[in-house]
Formats: structure tokens, C-alpha cells, sequence
């Protein structure tokens, strides 16, 4: 055996789940927001959280040690904080809030990816649809609390991104925009924001619609962007200059993804732009481990899903008859891919 060869990244990656459930559970049990007033320590933060003692230390500098906590000090004098990131993104009452993301990978996904090697071999999802029955919106849709937690998993995976775009794509020349499967809005929130001239319509199946506006409202923004309530699968999708897309295609087959692109053609007048906002494969299928593994995350919910390259999209996009596309990356491995009409 060459001594060059260093078996330290395979054993990162075959235990990467231990470090992934310290976080998860960290959420589950909402510690971050049980250190945002003041650092405590071991002590005060077990009991606050009702953990058996044997486990705090190692949790807790678990946590310090993959860099989600800090501490000061040693021992049972030791005090735990927040560090910036955890303070901003994981305690609840923050505005920058992203733990809704974490809670479901938590609840639903952990599990189901224990299953990966079945839906290998089946093509089969793994989620609650396993075995048949109503699709997975069906089901989380038809339940309030996990309509809820579903909504605010996708605004936190999402709202990096959506504040890249409203930097980096040029939405000075349109003036409305459709949103499709917007979730709470917060597509539309976050470029109102940034773009005060442009309306918007935040298009969702009609069970997310009073979510949506609540989250319209407060941010004040009920003058500028509209919930429209309706089924991309068999309603036209609202006109607008400028169609977006975030991680809606990956949700979809090849012929519902067709269907969707033609939609947007559809809805948009010559010159209008389709913005897809996705973890878009590289073309070579090489770098991106995020969107493969999101790709396989498509596979355990819905079968035939699946994640895609630019090289995909220019394709679909030319064959509805898109004139022209760009590639605008956007947070870590994200990115927008654009189809001009
Ligand atoms: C993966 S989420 C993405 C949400 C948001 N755009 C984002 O980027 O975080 C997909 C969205 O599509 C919506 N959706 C699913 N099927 C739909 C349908 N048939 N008609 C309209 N919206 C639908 C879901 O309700 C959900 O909000």
C-alpha cells in the first residue's frame, strides 16, 4: 500500500452523518435560542433544554468543536454562546431565521435516506408516498403543522439565493414578475424589496395562499405583490415580464418540467425572461456535489425527479423556443439559469 494514501476523507465522509444529526438535533431541541439572551453553562444549558448529564459535554463541545457554538472557559466554569452565524440563522426569534430548513431534514429526510439503496435500486420514492397514494404536496398540504414546517424549510434553503438575484439580475428593464410555486412569497418579498418598481404575483396551490399573505403583510408589502391561488398543471400561469422558477423544476419528470418551460413561454411577451433558481448541476456532472445529492434527494421524494445542468435547460428551453440564456451564480452551489424569449 503507497503511504501517500490517506483514508482520512472516506472516514470523514462515511461518519458525516454523526456531525449533520449534532446540528439537526441541536435544532430540534432549539438550543441556539436558549443561548440568545445570555452564555451559560453546561449546567444551565442541559437543564434548559431537559438533557440527562451524561451527554451535555460532548454535545455541547461538539458543537464548539464544528464550529456552530463557542466557549469560554474550561470545565463546569465554561460558558456557551451563539457564534455570529448560529445567532443570526438559528435562533428563532431571529428575522434571518433558517431553521425550518434543518427541522425538516430533521423530522422527515433523516429517516427516509436510510432507504437510499432501495430507491436505487427501485426508482421508487421513500418519503410518506411510499407504496403509492396522493402526492407528497397532497400529503403535507392536507396536514396544517406540516404544511407549515414544509413552507418555512423552503424559504430558509432559499433566501441566500433570492438576495443574490436581486443583486445580480438586472430587473430594471421589466416591471412584473410571476413567481411560480412561491411558497410564502418570500421570492417576491425579497426582490420588492431591493426593486421598488416591480409588482409582483406569487403563484401556489391554493392551501398556501393564507401563509403567503401573512408573510406579505408583514412585511408591508400587500400593495406590491398578489397571491394567486391556482394548479400549474392545469391553470395558465399569470402573465408577467419576467417567470420565476425556485426549485420547481427539480420537482418534476422530464414531461411536467416541458410543461412548466412551455407555461412560462406562455406567459411571457417577446423580450420576457424564465429565471430558474435551483442547485443547477454543473455541465460536466463533476463539481457539484450539492446538486448531485440534492438530485438523489429528488429521487427519495418523488421517483422521477431530478436535479439538472444549464446544458439541460438551454436544451428544453430552445426546443419550447427560448432565444437565449445566462448562467448567474448565486449562493454556494445555487444558481440562476435564464431563458430570454
Ligand atoms: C420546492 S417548493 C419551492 C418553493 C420556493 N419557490 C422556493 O424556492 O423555496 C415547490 C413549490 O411548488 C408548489 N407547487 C407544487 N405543485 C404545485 C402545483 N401543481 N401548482 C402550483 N404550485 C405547486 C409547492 O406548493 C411549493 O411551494
Amino acid at each position: 500500500m503507497s503511504q501517500d494514501l490517506d483514508p482520512a476523507p472516506i472516514l470523514e465522509v462515511a461518519t458525516g452523518f454523526w456531525a449533520s444529526k449534532v446540528l439537526l438535533t441541536a435544532v430540534e431541541l432549539d438550543l441556539f435560542s436558549a443561548l440568545a439572551e445570555k452564555p451559560k453553562t453546561a449546567a444551565e444549558l442541559g437543564a434548559a433544554l431537559g438533557l440527562h448529564p451524561r451527554g451535555t459535554y460532548d454535545f455541547f463541545d461538539a458543537l464548539v468543536a464544528l464550529g456552530f457554538l463557542e466557549r469560554e472557559g474550561d470545565g463546569a466554569d465554561g460558558r456557551y454562546r451563539n457564534t455570529p452565524e448560529t445567532s443570526a440563522f438559528l435562533v428563532k426569534q431571529s428575522p434571518a431565521y433558517i431553521g425550518g430548513l434543518p427541522e425538516m431534514l430533521n423530522s422527515r429526510i433523516f429517516g427516509f435516506w436510510n432507504h437510499l439503496g432501495e430507491a436505487l435500486r427501485t426508482g421508487q420514492p421513500q418519503n410518506e408516498t411510499k407504496g403509492g397514494g396522493p402526492s407528497i404536496f397532497d400529503v403535507l398540504y392536507s396536514d396544517p403543522e406540516r404544511l407549515g414546517e414544509f413552507l418555512h424549510a423552503m424559504s430558509g434553503a432559499q433566501s441566500g439565493n433570492f438576495a443574490a438575484l436581486a443583486e445580480k439580475f438586472d430587473f430594471s428593464r421589466y416591471r412584473t414578475v410571476t413567481d411560480v410555486g412561491g411558497s410564502l412569497a418570500l421570492l417576491s418579498c425579497v426582490v420588492a424589496e431591493r426593486h421598488p418598481h416591480l409588482h409582483f404575483q406569487s403563484f401556489d396551490l391554493p392551501p398556501v395562499g393564507p401563509h403567503a399573505q401573512k408573510a406579505i403583510d408583514a412585511a408591508g408589502l400587500g400593495d406590491r405583490i398578489q397571491v394567486v391561488s391556482g394548479d400549474f398543471f392545469s391553470d395558465p400561469l399569470p402573465k408577467a415580464d419576467v417567470v420565476t422558477m425556485g426549485n420547481v423544476l427539480h420537482d418534476w419528470n422530464l414531461e411536467n418540467k416541458l410543461h412548466l418551460i412551455r407555461s412560462a413561454y406562455d406567459a411571457l411577451p417577446d423580450g420576457g425572461a424564465l429565471v430558474a433558481i435551483e442547485n443547477i448541476i454543473d455541465d460536466a456532472r463533476r463539481e457539484n456535489a450539492f446538486g448531485l445529492l440534492m438530485s438523489l434527494n429528488m429521487l427519495i421524494e418523488f421517483g422521477d425527479a431530478f436535479d439538472y445542468t444549464a446544458a439541460d435547460f438551454r436544451r428544453w428551453g430552445t426546443e419550447v423556443g427560448f432565444q437565449r440564456f445566462e448562467v448567474i451564480p448565486l449562493a454556494g452551489p445555487s444558481s440562476a439559469v435564464v431563458a430570454y424569449k
